[in-house]
């Protein structure tokens, strides 16, 4: 297939680019690098051997995606490009829109004039807001959602499925990821945020390379197993894959398929720190802090639609992700300023 990719020198966008690669697809990238660099897509190279056609294009000048759609046979879109900052999207809300909602209006509007009518969008757990069940099936009712990034993901999901409606060429697939942590085994690529990380495993990558002193536990009082907050970490080479799948999937639908990408386990806060620990054989310090506004207490997937209709599981443990994480934090992040 000749797959584009928005947002293709991100973290999880490189790592299915990788995947998809190793699978055998043309891939077409763009990206604006607003919070990714350019030397990623030679990291790519490096791990499968093979190029990607990039583009630097912005979601919010048409002019700079037109030349894409244009030049190219493109097949299918995954959509990963987006600002994702919770915190941020709380103080620059109109930023989180425009670039968001805007953005994907953008990109759209120009798939429907080169009629390339298939679409996975990266969504997002959040939408679930505070979750009626756990673990969270699809038929979870989406909830209210605690920030603007999040209700960008709810609004997405929604006017895909509008233009579905009013169009029936639209093939839709929305994932919703739960927490993607982890790098590729080549330690090449993985999460590298601006600044302080507001993300567990890139705050505990800081403390383990000694670039920041300790961790803060966000609330040790929530009502789980040890009162830490409990998530759904998912190695990102295993949510990768899943686009994979997902690529099938819009290829041979024409309707709107929504799947969780999660492995089904939940683990604390605590947990982590202490698989960390134990797979790498290092000390995180940390301290119990006040709970952070906006978080809930526990969520985690029930992943079995994804694997019985798109043949999809998560194969990495914690273990895995755990070293992975930090095989790449040593080889890359501590050589980063
Ligand atoms: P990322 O920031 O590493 O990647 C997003 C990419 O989009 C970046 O390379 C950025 O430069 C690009 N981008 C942003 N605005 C753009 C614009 N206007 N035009 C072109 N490119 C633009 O983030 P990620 O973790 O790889 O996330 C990918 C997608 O998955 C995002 O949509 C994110 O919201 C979603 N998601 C991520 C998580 C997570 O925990 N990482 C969880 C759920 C959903
Ligand atoms: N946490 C800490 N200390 C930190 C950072 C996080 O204790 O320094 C805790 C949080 O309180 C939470 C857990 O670690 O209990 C995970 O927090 P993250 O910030 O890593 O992840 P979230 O579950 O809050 O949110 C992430 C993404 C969202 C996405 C969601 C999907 O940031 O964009 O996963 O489930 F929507």
């Amino acid at each position: 297939m000749n797959v584009l990719v928005s947002g293709g020198t991100g973290y999880i966008g490189s790592h299915t680019v990788v995947e998809l690669l190793k699978a055998g697809h043309n891939v077409i990238v763009f990206d604006n690098l607003y919070n990714s660099k350019i030397e990623t897509l030679d990291k790519i190279k490096e791990i499968t051997g093979k190029s990607v056609k990039f583009y630097k294009a912005d979601l919010l000048k048409p002019e700079e995606m037109e030349p894409i759609f244009r030049e190219n046979e493109i097949d299918c879109v995954i959509h990963f490009a987006g600002l994702k900052a919770v915190g941020e999207s709380v103080a620059k809300p109109h930023f989180y829109y425009e670039n968001n909602i805007g953005g994907t209006l953008n990109l759209t509007k120009l798939m429907n004039k080169y009629n390339v009518k298939r679409i996975i969008f990266s969504s997002s757990a959040t939408v679930y807001g505070n979750p009626a069940f756990i673990p969270i099936t699809e038929e979870c009712p989406k909830g209210i959602c605690t920030n603007p990034y999040g209700w960008t993901k709810h609004m997405i999901e929604q006017i895909l499925t509008d233009f579905h409606t009013a169009d029936k060429d639209w093939s839709v697939v929305l994932l919703r990821y739960f927490n993607p942590i982890g790098a590729d085994e080549s330690g090449l690529i993985g999460e590298s945020p601006n600044g302080i990380p507001n993300n567990l495993m890139p705050y505990i990558m800081q403390v383990a390379l000694g670039k920041l002193p300790e961790l803060g536990v966000f609330g040790d009082d929530y009502d789980t197993p040890d009162g830490t907050g409990v998530r759904d970490y998912i190695h990102v080479t295993d949510l990768a894959k899943g686009h994979l799948c997902a690529v099938e999937k819009v290829m041979s639908s024409s309707e709107v398929n929504i799947y969780n990408l999660g492995t089904g386990t939940g683990y604390s806060v605590l947990d982590i720190v202490h698989a960390f620990e134990k797979a790498n054989g290092l000390k995180i310090p940390y301290s119990i802090k006040p709970r952070r506004p906006g978080d809930i207490a526990t969520c985690y997937a029930d992943p079995a639609k994804a694997k019985e209709e798109l043949g999809w599981v998560a194969e990495y443990d914690l273990e895995r992700m755990c070293k992975d994480s930090w095989r790449f934090a040593q080889k890359t992040l501590a050589n980063e300023i």
